[in-house]
């Protein structure tokens, strides 16, 4: 454990590393990496280390490296390393004395400052570096150097920055090299393809120096490389900056006239000459006004003297917004956002659990995007069904290019105990997916009252995953009844079991919805009816569906109360987890056993049955959810960072508020806490989704419930105000809960919106204070 990271009471913007430390590159470059949802880079150091992962990605230009490879999100040629030269000595913070570091994020801003004193022999240094990706630009980046001589002998600089091409994603290449150039004597430029999606990239770097006498302004292109070499001198207590500004187009973006690289080309050094005249203050402060207006949408405010959970809730916001490729309906939130190489930038079931709901309660443009994804995914979510011998819509496991279908990759790590490598059955049967997509639409569509999207979309997704599940289900004639054998459930701990409960009730859920609203349609709506008829013949499905669904196995509770998570669990073996649970990081559990082994055993990687009492709340009653809590939490090692914020809000539900924020601080903490090493692969992009719902589901107390907007807030006794606000179909509301009452208000003149509260409905018409 290092304490390299350090948060300070008086300003709840900033995050930052105190000190320089070669073991834990990778801790910063992830949670401070720089974003705008098109692009995203990891936040490196300028120089390079050995064990560092120099990451840019942008989002949406999938590639496979070869055809035994499933298609990953390329790591791009990097635009932000340097290197520097000091009378003769290499910069790096492994040699010589380095005092003062420090890395600061600005999550208000976007802005990442890194300052420290380098002293080697005669040279003593203060070098700052100033960062952002443009959120007012999709395409921009820019850096500023400064570089203050502090001794009072003169100081020769040797400046090497360009594009380095010579990365790869853990040593797959991704891109050929394709041409450089070099634009009006100043703009270098590098073209990579992908190698198999053939997507073509313009990269444009330009270095400016202002009243510096450059004695070596050199071009040097390399096979993978395209830099440029200046040379300067420094007088004895002098001071220099300079600026390097860079973009990035690709063949796939949308908003571009032409895609043709020469265009592309000549567009960016257009692009870079426009921007001249404004200083690297000016375009940082039109990037921090687009970040303004996402912290004006219904900023969240928690007075505690815990500070760091005011924090949280923003750099979790900050990551959602950098992670999340808003501008382009095509492409989805990876699991590790594009923070890093871990899960290729692949989606996962963690968008519509996890991330979705945020930007369905507050940036419901957005997550109209997010789930116009999965509509243009349907193509190849027939694609995966048909392949399996199913009908309908089968939802990858792992989704990259929406018509790709699956991309889960079969091998996986390899095995402690057999040493061989270990099949990765995810994508073959975590099927719960394809109601999990169900569920989020479903959900976008009850929060954001979204008719246009429901009628030429989302209705279309639900009957067709519906349709999937009528024929995945699996008719037992000893038992009379349909179930669903040979699965995993959100337990991951568990391969290959029968009537995993999520995923039976889940699919159950689907096919009822579907049932009524096809009964809805025709009513209402008989025009969507029709065009829906069109392609499904809706009346032998609804008869299919109302047969199996009455017969589906639903796992039904023990005399105990609890409900089975699937037919074998419960006569499993039990293990004491505690010495697992207490150890810093996860899977230490593997170091002692192997997945088979963790397979024979009531060991849950994360929530599971407790997932489905919380978002199916409606049909268990509490007492069953506070006995199933107890059972399941203690078998829960909390693997995957999904786990946490699921039990903080059902703690939170059931009165255990004490339990419920030790698990939001630990949850917090995945990220931003003082672990060095957890966050290496990427952030935990479904984790932070889960710190906005820990706050306004868990201590709000806001849920739908069968298509009804429910407000029970429930505050934890370390906070002594809360306050945020969502959108509810068009409409703005903000509340703020204090000890024994909460005010919640309305904008606008919109009619009154409904909603319950322990048992009683209000009408809101514009404020209105409830006391519990
Ligand atoms: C979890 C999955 C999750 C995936 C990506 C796995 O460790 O078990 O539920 O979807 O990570 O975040």
């Amino acid at each position: 454990m290092s304490t390299l990271m350090h948060y300070d009471t008086n300003d709840l913007w900033k995050i930052e590393q105190v000190g320089f430390d070669e073991k834990f590159l990778g801790k910063t470059e992830s949670i401070m990496v720089l974003g705008n949802g098109y692009l995203a880079v990891r936040s490196s150091e300028e120089e390079s280390y050995v064990g560092e992962t120099r990451d840019t990605f942008v989002a949406g230009t999938f590639n496979a490296f070869d055809e035994n490879e499933v298609t990953e999100l390329p790591n791009v040629p990097d635009m932000l390393g340097m290197n520097f030269v000091l009378n003769g000595h290499v910069l790096s913070l492994i040699q010589g004395q380095v005092s003062d570091y420090s890395k600061k994020l600005n999550l208000k801003t976007g802005e990442l400052v890194r300052s420290f004193i380098w002293k080697k022999d005669e040279v003593v240094v203060k070098l700052t570096f100033r960062r952002f990706v443009s959120k007012a630009r999709l395409h921009f980046l820019a850096t500023q150097v400064q570089i203050e001589n502090l001794s009072d002998q003169p100081l020769s600089v040797k400046v090497r920055s360009g594009i380095n091409g010579q990365l790869s994603n853990e040593g797959s290449q991704h891109f050929t090299d394709g041409e450089k150039g070099l634009m009006e004597g100043r703009f270098i430029q590098m073209m990579p393809e992908t190698t198999q999606s053939k997507i073509q990239f313009v990269q444009t770097s330009e270095h400016r120096f202002e009243g510096v006498e450059l004695t070596e302004n050199r071009p040097e292109t390399a096979r993978r490389g395209f830099y440029m070499n200046y040379a300067f001198d420094l007088n004895g207590n002098s001071s220099i900056s300079f600026e390097k500004r860079s973009s990035i187009y690709t063949s796939i973006d949308k908003e571009l006239s032409s895609n043709k690289v020469e265009d592309m080309r000549q567009f960016a050094v257009a692009e870079l000459i426009s921007l001249e005249e404004l200083s690297f203050d000016d375009l940082l402060s039109e990037s921090a006004k687009e970040w303004q207006k996402i912290w004006d949408k219904h900023p969240i405010k928690i007075e505690t003297k815990n500070f760091r959970d005011q924090i949280a809730i923003r750099f979790a916001q900050y990551h959602l917004h950098v992670m999340t490729p808003a501008h382009d309906e095509r492409m989805n939130i990876g699991a590790k956002g594009m923070s890093g190489e871990g899960y290729k930038g692949h989606t996962f079931w963690d968008t519509e659990i996890f991330m979705l709901p945020y930007f369905s309660f507050t940036h419901p443009e957005i997550a109209k995007s997010l789930v116009t994804y999965r509509y243009l995914g349907l193509d190849g979510a027939h694609k995966k069904a048909t392949s399996n011998g199913y009908e309908g819509a089968q939802y990858p496991w792992e989704a990259a290019w929406p018509t790709d279908g699956e991309v889960t990759p079969v091998w996986g790590a390899a095995d402690i105990v057999t040493g061989q490598a270990t099949k990765i059955w995810s994508g073959f049967i975590e099927q719960h997916i394809t109601s999990d997509v169900a569920f989020g639409i479903k959900q976008y569509l009850d929060v954001t009252g979204d008719d246009t999207f429901a009628r030429e979309k989302g209705y279309e997704i639900l009957v067709d995953t519906a349709k999937f599940w009528a024929s995945r289900l699996e008719y037992n004639a000893k038992q009379d009844y349909y179930e669903i054998c040979d699965v995993i459930g959100p337990d991951e701990y568990k391969e290959h079991v029968n009537n995993n409960s999520y995923t039976n009730y889940t699919a159950h859920w689907n096919m009822v919805y579907v049932i009524d609203l096809v009964a809805e349609l025709k009513e209402r709506e008989p025009q969507v009816y029709a065009k829906l008829d069109e392609k499904f013949d809706l009346k032998s499905l609804v008869q299919t569906l109302e047969e199996k669904s009455e017969k589906i196995f639903l796992p039904q509770a023990t005399e105990d109360g609890i409900i089975p998570q699937d037919d074998s669990y419960l006569s499993k073996k039990v293990l004491d987890l505690t010495k697992y649970k207490e150890a810093d990081g996860v899977d230490s559990l593997f170091h002692e056993y192997n997945l088979e082994q963790v397979n024979e055993m009531q060991i849950t990687k994360q929530a599971d049955v407790l997932l489905l009492l919380l978002l199916f709340e409606g049909l268990f009653d509490k007492e069953l959810k506070e006995k199933n809590f107890d059972y399941y939490e203690p078998k829960t090692t909390h693997d995957s960072s999904l786990s946490l914020s699921t039990h903080a809000i059902l703690s939170a539900d059931l009165g255990k508020l004490e339990k419920s924020y030790h698990f939001f601080q630990q949850a917090s903490n995945i990220d931003m806490g003082e672990y060095m090493k957890s966050s290496d692969p990427g952030i935990h992009a479904a984790s932070l989704g889960g710190i906005w719902q820990m706050i306004v589901f868990g201590y709000g107390g806001v849920r739908i419930v069968n298509e009804q907007l429910r407000i029970e807030p429930h505050l934890p006794k370390e906070w002594n105000t809360l306050t945020f606000g969502f959108d509810y179909k068009g409409q703005e509301i903000t509340v703020e809960v204090r000890p024994d009452h909460f005010i919640i208000e309305k904008s606008g003149q919109g009619k009154a919106i409904e909603f319950t509260s322990k048992g009683k409905t209000h009408k809101l018409n514009d404020s209105l204070t409830i006391f519990y």
